[in-house]
């Protein structure tokens, strides 16, 4: 694959959990094209191993299914991608789910299934490829913890209270992480995108939070993941001096 930005991830090994989403298939294109081997992780490894074929860069890819909600499967992956790659130095979470309703017509089961995924699975896995990442760092090269936010940490939407929420836990944890990482030389960034052309609102199970969905898609002309996987491939190809931090990716209808 030719790179598509002037920046190179050569020599980097990349991990994306949630590698077959419209934003992490973009982000796996951009990383390799970038020159970097990419670790595809999801659950369904069937959908894995399609992208992997569908990305040709079969010596630069590798497949492992993984529920992010269960910390053993992600060891086990951890350790797979270690003995076929032999180290970790950039780590990208854009697993996510929402639900959205009224608040007080609200599922709880709904509420925590979301947490799981979305902020419980996002912790187990920054702290399983925690150690590889410091280890690069410690050994003075590159080292980036990426997590994929939402726009949603910023704003107020009606009838996603829990899942803007969790996404400005998702902010606050990457600000505290850099903080804790950042003089060891583990950069962590928190990538906040705004409407995206995904799957991601198809499963909305209540019709006020698919009225919402629906008005996105009659009024704004979404995001095209590949330009989320550039930004993505940009951040982690800049020079080990510089964090870019935080960044919210709008359309630029969207307010
Ligand atoms: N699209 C948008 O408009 C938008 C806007 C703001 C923020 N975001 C954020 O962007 C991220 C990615 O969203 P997307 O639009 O790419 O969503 P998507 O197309 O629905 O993809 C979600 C990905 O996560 C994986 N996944 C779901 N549950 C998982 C689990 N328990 N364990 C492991 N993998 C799991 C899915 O694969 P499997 O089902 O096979 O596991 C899939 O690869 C999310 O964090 C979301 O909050 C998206």
């Amino acid at each position: 694959m030719k790179p598509s930005f002037p920046f190179h991830l050569n020599g980097r090994t990349a991990v994306v959990i949630g590698a077959t989403g419209g934003i992490g298939t973009g982000i796996c294109q951009a990383l390799l094209g970038g020159g970097a081997s990419v670790a595809l992780v999801a659950r369904d490894i069937n959908r894995l191993k399609h992208l992997e074929r569908s990305l040709e860069a079969p010596r630069r890819t590798f497949s492992v299914s993984a529920d992010i909600t269960d910390t053993f499967q992600l060891t086990q992956a951890r350790d797979a991608i270690i003995d076929h790659f032999g180290s970790i130095d950039l780590v990208v979470i854009s697993t996510g789910i929402m639900v959205g309703s009224p608040f007080e017509d609200a599922i709880p089961a709904d509420w925590v299934s979301m947490i799981d995924v979305n902020l419980h699975g996002l912790l187990y896995a920054a702290q399983t490829f925690s150690s590889d990442l410091i280890s690069a760092a410690d050994a003075g090269g590159p080292s980036d913890l990426i997590f994929i936010g939402s726009l949603g940490s910023h704003v107020q939407y009606p009838n996603f209270s829990v899942f803007t929420a969790v996404s400005a836990a998702i902010a606050q944890l990457s600000r505290t992480l850099r903080s804790e990482y950042g003089r060891r030389g583990l950069r962590v960034h928190n990538i906040e995108p705004g409407f995206t052309r995904t799957d991601f609102g198809r499963n909305l199970n209540h019709e006020a939070a698919r009225a919402h969905w629906r008005h996105l898609e009659e009024t704004i002309t979404p995001l095209d993941p590949a330009d989320l996987g550039r930004i993505v491939a940009l951040t982690a190809a800049m020079p080990t001096g510089l964090n870019i931090a935080e960044m919210v990716v709008l359309p630029t209808e969207q307010d």
